[in-house]
């Protein structure tokens, strides 16, 4: 039976582009998830958006003079640009500026409210006289009252990372330049997160065989030394999805709530460009699915105790509000969230300009060079470098020589002296080392397959680029080069072999190189492509139009050993990698931090 699979990836804020720590840390692996279990034949829903409101969205509309819908636009597009350039395959990416989001979070609202979990409390948050109005989260910068360092914004501090009470920040400033701010009395919503705390702990400890020791560790850390306080779910902004009560016009949901709530709401949204209108169901009212969500490590508290409490918090009432029909929401299965890639050992900075953009590198490089180098380098456990040395020599050395290399030597050299033609080899005719290596590829699709199930990436990549290297260790030892010129039936019998490996090898690959495993498959003549394909469409929508990314899938499983047939045609091959010069590193050293 195939598995209903979610792949849940953060919503990047709309207002700065996409770096490679970003791609590392959530888009690629996201996407390395996906492809793997859509080739395993499992029914996967990859969805994800650009969050497009908050305080970071309209400060940066402030700064740029422009209107927030040009703001958030903008960033989108250029997000579905990189997706589409890095084979990001979203099923669905579309944004939280939508008639359907908004309705989705409304209902989540309205379902925590019937459930008892909201309350209305006054506060007082800052205000400007000058400007007229409230200026919550980052409208305010000052003091943290917890750690002594400035900058910090009120609603947080990047810092010690703590959530702040912005009313407790020493010398608040407005960001915008809007005189001074006095303390003015408000009412908010709150979501009382101590009544699901127990269920919160429960969660978290059911998922502690299979989620991220880094992951749980700081979730059940943190609610056991300060535990889950209720949290205000509102704000005075126009920019938003309206509060759906009565008398509360003007003031809009937190971004933080109702972006959680996007997972869901684009999967509704899935459903419905796709004419499915009740598919989304299938991933959110089935305790078997498996839904991971891929974050970075800013984002844990949000994904391992808001979200889920959220969704334990709505029960079956939320379905019962939005469909007639009560049910409840799967919740996540895991939640494999990554530390930071840093860039020649320095915290990546937009505002420096200290950053390897997404969208940039892809003028100079190939997208498939660019995943090698972000799985072998991605930070799992810890916080890792892009260091533009080990990417040319990593390239050069592992990517390049090892696989392809193995691959456009052994097809090219097939090619020429078998004209066109995989060796017509009776495979019962095979020597005991030929087998020994098929086996050994063939064992490499449950390791690596159970290491891609269990998100373990780099371990994957490493199991893979193993058995290249076994492959070339069999070409070593039964040169076939040599072979050919004294004994051409014994070579085609190395050769077959090698290319059966090759060919189950481009498979194993797949999932992190897309793009050259399907060169490979073209190559050999396949018909049936490896992957889909992705596309833009626009989307009609009550607020406005939206483009929206999607893919469209094979339905075949394909995550099995080599199909190639003996004495079967295939395509004159060309090498799948660029070696990259030395001169280069100095070149995009020299980009960095202007
Ligand atoms: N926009 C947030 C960020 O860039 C991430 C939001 S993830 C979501 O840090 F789930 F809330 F959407
Ligand atoms: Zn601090």
């Amino acid at each position: 039976m195939p598995e209903n699979i979610l792949i849940a990836i953060a919503w990047p804020y709309a207002n700065a582009d996409i770096h490679v720590g970003n791609i590392t840390g959530s888009h690629l692996p996201g996407d390395i998830v996906a492809r793997y279990h859509r080739l395993k034949g499992n029914r996967v829903l990859m969805v994800s958006g650009t969050d497009s409101h908050g305080t970071p969205v309209t400060l940066r509309a402030d700064a740029e003079n422009k209107s927030v819908e040009d703001v958030y636009k903008g960033f989108h597009n250029s997000f579905i640009e990189l997706f589409k350039g890095y084979g990001i395959t979203y099923d669905l990416f579309t944004t939280t500026h939508t008639e359907n989001h908004f309705k989705v979070s409304q209902a989540i609202f309205l379902a925590l409210k019937e459930n008892g979990f909201l309350y209305t409390q006054k506060s007082m948050q800052w205000y400007s006289p000058t400007a007229g109005k409230f200026l919550p989260d980052r409208y305010v910068e000052g003091t943290c009252y917890i750690c002594q360092s400035e900058g910090a914004r009120s609603d947080q501090c990047d810092h010690c990372g703590n959530v702040l009470e912005p009313e407790k920040l020493i010398n608040p400033k407005a960001k915008t330049g809007d005189g001074s701010l006095e303390l003015r009395e408000t009412e908010h919503f709150y979501i009382d997160l101590s009544k699901l705390e127990p269920d919160v702990v429960e969660f978290l400890r059911a998922r502690k065989d299979h989620m991220r020791e880094t992951v749980i560790g700081e979730s059940l850390g943190k609610i056991e030394s300060e535990g889950l306080k209720p949290r205000p779910i509102t704000r005075d902004l126009d920019w938003g999805i309206p509060v759906p009560v009565e008398g509360w016009q003007g003031k809009c949901l937190y971004v933080w709530f109702e972006a959680v709530i996007g997972y869901l709401s684009a999967s509704v949204e899935w459903g419905q460009v796709s004419g499915l209108p009740d598919a989304w169901r299938d991933w959110w009212n089935n305790p078997d699915a498996r839904a991971f969500y891929f974050i970075g490590k800013d984002n844990i508290f949000f994904h391992t105790s808001l979200w889920p409490a959220e969704l334990m918090g709505v029960g079956a009432q939320f379905m019962k509000i939005f469909t007639g029909k009560e049910a409840e929401l799967t919740l996540p299965y895991d939640v494999p969230a990554n530390q930071f890639m840093n860039l020649e050992k320095q915290k990546i900075s937009g505002s420096r300009n200290w950053a390897v953009w997404g969208n940039d590198a892809l003028t100079r490089y190939d997208a498939d060079a660019l995943r090698y180098y972000l799985t072998v380098n991605m930070p799992e456990m810890k916080d890792s470098d892009w260091d533009w040395a080990e990417f040319v020599a990593r390239n050069n050395n592992e990517l390049v020589a090892n696989w392809g290399n193995l691959a456009n030597r052994v097809l090219s050299f097939c090619h020429k002296n078998w004209e066109g033609h995989i060796p017509d080899v009776d495979p019962a005719s095979l020597r005991e080392v030929d087998r020994e290596l098929l086996k050994t590829i063939e064992e490499g699709f449950n390791t690596v397959g159970a290491l891609l199930d269990g998100v373990k990436l780099r371990a994957a990549l490493s199991e893979a680029m193993k058995l290249a290297t076994t492959v070339n260790q069999y070409l070593d030892l039964t040169a076939p080069w040599k072979q050919v010129k004294i004994d051409k039936d014994e070579a085609a019998k190395t050769v077959y072999t090698a290319l059966k490996a090759i060919d189950s090898l481009k498979i194993i690959f797949a999932p992190i190189l897309p793009h050259t495993s399907s060169r490979l498959h073209d190559f050999f003549g396949y018909k049936t492509p490896l992957f889909g394909e992705q596309y833009v469409e626009d989307i009609e929508d009550n607020l406005g139009s939206h483009t929206g990314l999607r893919y469209k899938g094979i339905n075949e499983p394909q995550w099995k050993p080599s199909q190639l047939q003996p004495g079967a045609p295939f395509n004159q091959p060309e090498p799948l990698f660029k070696k990259l010069d030395e001169s280069l590193v100095e070149e995009e050293r020299t980009r960095l931090g202007n």
